[in-house]
């Protein structure tokens, strides 16, 4: 069975999507079968590997109508190992379906989805929307764990009572078996003062949540990093565009963590 971990954060550009994909490439690289769900309609993800939408013809929206299996909607990335169920903006069509009363279970779509596929994949990585609607707890329902990236600007944490009580309500509900599996700071820059205090703030509150590799005493943190930034528009994670830079580090670390876990 697949380990299913969803990158949430209702906030907009707080690094989910950039996680999503380089953490996703790098269990690739360490020979783990991984599919990448891009389940936002902004199509980041799929759109940071190299696909347009002339690539594709059908995307999750087809999936979680029902007209097409998620196989059938599958790509194999240039990434060994790595395929990706890319999205589309018409998935903003599907909050209809996802609001319909009548329909049973409007939580667990997408886990029914995943179960047929999860014998094929080592890891489901998700990248999730910035919303708490229905598409993101649809993620959340279908998924053993989530990562929330943490911008290290300000307002950093601002919100996050709002995605922690979600976590907590689906844990009691629908998904008993949900865990937070971490909170990964991003965009870190160490001459920035205010990156230093949130970090600061993330350690008091969620140590225990950190991601450490084995005897290290400092946590995994992203650096603010130009090569994360570029990778997208060459359509290659991070730890192809640029395997040697700070950011490939980051992010190699963190799959090596998730591996051990
Ligand atoms: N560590 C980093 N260093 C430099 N740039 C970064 C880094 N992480 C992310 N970025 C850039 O910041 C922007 C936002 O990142 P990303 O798209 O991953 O955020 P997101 O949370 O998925 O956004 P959204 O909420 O819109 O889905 C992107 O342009 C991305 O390339
Ligand atoms: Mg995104």
């Amino acid at each position: 069975m697949s380990e299913v971990i969803s990158i949430a954060n209702q906030k907009g550009g707080v690094g989910k999507t950039t996680t999503a994909v380089n953490l996703a490439a790098s269990l690739a690289e360490n020979g783990k079968k991984v599919l990448l769900l891009d389940i936002d309609p902004q199509s980041n993800a799929t759109t940071s590997l190299g696909f347009s939408r002339a690539d594709y013809e059908f995307n999750i929206y087809h999936v979680l109508i029902g007209s097409k299996k998620i196989s059938e909607v599958t790509l194999k990335t240039k990434v060994k190992g790595l395929h990706l169920v890319p999205s589309n903006i018409g998935l903003v069509g599907i909050e209809k379906e996802f609001y319909n009363p009548r329909r049973r279970n409007r939580e667990l779509i997408l886990k029914e989805k995943i179960n047929e596929i999860s014998l094929r994949y080592d890891f489901v990585i998700i990248d999730s929307p910035p919303a708490l609607g229905p598409i993101t707890i649809n993620a959340l329902s279908a998924s053993d764990s989530v990562i929330i990236p943490i911008q290290c600007e300000f307002f950093a944490l601002e919100g996050l009572a709002q995605l922690l009580n979600t976590v907590s309500l689906l844990k009691k509900t629908i998904n008993p078996k949900l865990k937070i599996k971490g909170f990964l700071p991003t965009m870190y820059s160490s001459q920035n003062n205010l990156s230093k205090q949130v970090l600061a703030d993330l350690s008091h509150h969620f140590k225990d949540k950190l991601f450490h590799l084995k005897k290290a005493k400092e946590c995994i943190v992203v650096p603010r990093n130009v090569k994360i930034a570029e990778s997208p528009s060459f359509g290659k994670p991070v730890t192809e565009y640029a395997s040697a830079s700070k950011g490939s580090v980051a992010y190699r670390d963190l799959a090596t963590v998730i591996i051990g876990s």
